[in-house]
């Protein structure tokens, strides 16, 4: 017996039901991948990309990791994250965070959790930082909830701030960075208008 049978199965199923509405789908995607969006966000299983802005595959290039953070000497991310924007000429980098997320809500935690702490500090300098957003938020979800959102923020200006974004602008590239926050209680979107765009297409923050 196979192992993980019922994910074959699965698969099996999904394959034969997208070849059934659309019998050129996988001949052309294996061709070539056109994505116009690099997404990069949380690892929790309840923010998968392409389902939750309900997309098929070829369309968004995902990076995902604890708490969507971009590490400015992160190789893995910063590869994701040049192939995107030099190769596939991507138009929008999403940076998408959640509320309710663990990695976020273990920067706020006085406990030590090994390895992640380090993968996490950038967080907790968050909440130093701008402590004064926090003082009138006595309750532990809403100050994880705003720390989600100052999170994305800064995770966005970090994206802006890169070389290969740097450069991709100052060749005339469009390309606009956005933050975004996903709500695990009913699904929605939401956009925290802390985008950031081309030097010149300012118009819109
Ligand atoms: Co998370």
């Amino acid at each position: 017996m196979k192992e993980l049978a019922h994910l074959f199965e699965n698969n099996r199923r999904w394959a034969e039901r997208m070849q059934a509405s659309d019998p050129d789908f996988f001949a052309r995607l294996s061709r070539q991948q056109r994505p116009e969006y690099l997404w990069i966000g949380c690892s929790d299983s309840r923010v998968p990309a392409n389902e939750i802005i309900d997309l098929p595959p070829g369309t968004v290039f995902v990076h995902r990791n604890i708490a969507n953070v971009v590490h400015p000497t992160d190789l893995n991310l910063l590869s994701v994250l040049q192939y995107a924007v030099e190769v596939l000429q991507v138009k929008h980098v999403i940076v998408c965070g959640h509320y309710g997320c663990g990695g976020v809500q273990a920067a706020l935690e006085e406990q030590n959790h090994g390895l992640i702490d380090h993968w996490l500090q950038g967080i907790r300098n968050i909440y130093r930082d701008e402590a004064d957003k926090f003082r009138n938020l006595k309750d532990e979800k809403a100050r994880i909830d705003r720390l989600c959102e100052l999170n994305v923020r800064a995770q966005v200006v970090n994206v802006a701030n890169t070389p290969i974004v740097q450069n991709a602008w100052k060749a005339g590239q469009k390309l606009a960075i956005h933050g975004w926050i996903y709500d695990l209680n009913n699904g929605l979107l939401q956009d925290l208008q802390v985008g950031i765009r081309p030097p010149g297409e300012r118009l819109q923050p």
